[in-house]
Order: structure tokens, then sequence, then C-alpha cells
């Protein structure tokens, strides 16, 4: 919920990103997300519309499943990402790979920022991608600097030229994939190891179901190509 450095350069690419017909929606936490998974596992062997937080995992669920582009923005915490960030995260294991990933992630981009005083982008960028690409998400860029100062101000002026920098090639990527996006390869191997493990153990009858009736266990597949 605190505007920061890593806040402000979610917004400098969200500015260079966005045309008039985009809309954008921002999830702010812990707000948008306050509590604490409690391990019911409602979710994962129930159903997700379950969960005891659901007024806020449907909301934030629909937004994500509707959006073209994802960004995840987390200072760095203690080497890794936030507390509020991985409790978010959490509420969302049910849409890994390995149980029911949602069919849209997979035609999407996503970007995680994250930034440092000094030093740990590199495992607080892991702590979101590694749901990403569980979730499935077709391209995930990763985007990490050690700002050397505890908020914008205090961001030199050429970190932030080299910052503005760096947003306008990512946002030339991602315009170049924009209505094109189809799933890595590290996200299609992925995908094949789980339908292996689909068919042939699988957890709960619930996620075979579900990968049976996308025809997932047959020819079908959630990328567009
Ligand atoms: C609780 C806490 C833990 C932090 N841990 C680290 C750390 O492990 N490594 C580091 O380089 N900076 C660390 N920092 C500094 C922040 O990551 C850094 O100032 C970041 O740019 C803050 O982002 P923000 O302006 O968006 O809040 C920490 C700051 C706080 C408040």
């Amino acid at each position: 919920m605190h505007k920061g450095s890593t806040y402000t350069i979610g917004k400098i690419l969200v500015e260079k990103i966005a045309t008039e017909n985009d809309t954008v929606s921002q999830l702010f936490l812990p707000r948008d997300m306050p509590n604490f998974c409690v391990g019911c596992t409602k979710c994962i062997l129930q159903d997700e519309q379950l969960c005891p937080h659901n007024e806020y995992t449907l909301p934030a669920a629909k937004l994500m499943n509707e959006a073209d582009l994802l960004i995840f923005t987390t200072p760095v915490y203690v080497f890794h990402t936030t507390g509020q960030m991985k409790t978010f995260l959490d509420h969302f294991a049910y849409r890994w790979m390995v149980h029911r990933p949602e069919k849209s992630m997979f035609n999407k981009q996503a970007v995680v920022i994250s930034t440092a005083a000094g030093a740990g982008m590199r495992p607080t960028n892991k702590d979101v991608t590694d749901s990403l690409y569980f979730w499935g998400v077709g391209r995930v860029y990763k985007y990490g600097i050690a700002v050397q100062a505890t908020s914008w101000k205090g961001v030199s002026d050429t970190k932030k030229e080299k910052i503005s920098h760096s947003m306008d090639k990512l946002c030339s990527k991602i315009k170049k994939r924009e209505n094109n996006v189809t799933a890595c390869l590290k996200t299609k191997i992925l995908f094949k190891v789980m339908r292996i493990f689909q068919k042939k153990i699988g957890i709960s009858p619930l996620d075979k179901i579900y990968w049976q009736n996308n025809g997932w266990l047959d020819k079908k597949r959630p990328w567009k190509h």
C-alpha cells in the first residue's frame, strides 16, 4: 500500500505501456488480501469459491483472469518478497498446474518488479515467479534493481534514467507479443509433466475431472498455438 520505489517503477511501466483504450486496475496489499491463508485446503480439495476469504480471493481472481498483462511489484524484505505478497500468493495454490490451472493464464504476459536497497532481488523475484510459472502464465519477465535508497526520493537521477530505459525495453518486448502470446517452452514442459501426473497419479479426483473436462488429458491444450 505504500507508494515507494517499487510502486513507482510499476507505475512508470504502466504509463509507458497502457493506451487510452486500456483499463488499469490495481490491487494493494494488505488491503486487498488482508488475511493469512488458514490452511483449510477447501480451495484445493473442494472448490475455490469456498475459501473463507472469498470476498478477497474471488474479485482478485476475476481481475487477473480478465487481464492481458499482470504486473506484480514487491520490495525486498530480508532477501525475499514481503509477507503480504506471500499471503496473496498462498491463496492461489489451487490454480497451480499440479491442481487446476486457469486456462486464460497460458495466453497472458506477466512482469515481476522488485527493488532492494542493495541485494536480494533474485530470490524475491523467484518467490513470485514460482507461482506465475506454476499458474501457467505464458510469458514471465523479471526486473530487479538495487536502488540504494529507502524511498523513491532518495534514488539518484542516474538510477532513475536507467530504470526508465529498462522500462522502455520491457515495454517493447511486451508490445511485440501483444495479442499473440503463447506459452513459453518452460510452461509447456511443466504442463506436459503435470499432464502425465494427472493421468497416472493425481492428487484429488476434482483435479483430474477438471483436466478431463478441459480436454487436456486428450489432445487439447490451453495455449493458442
Ligand atoms: C523490513 C525490511 C527489510 C528489508 N530487507 C532488505 C534486504 O534484505 N536487502 C536489501 O537490499 N534491502 C532491504 N530493505 C530495503 C528495501 O528493500 C528497499 O529500500 C526497497 O527499495 C524499498 O522499496 P519501496 O520504496 O517500494 O518500499 C528492507 C527494507 C525493509 C523495510
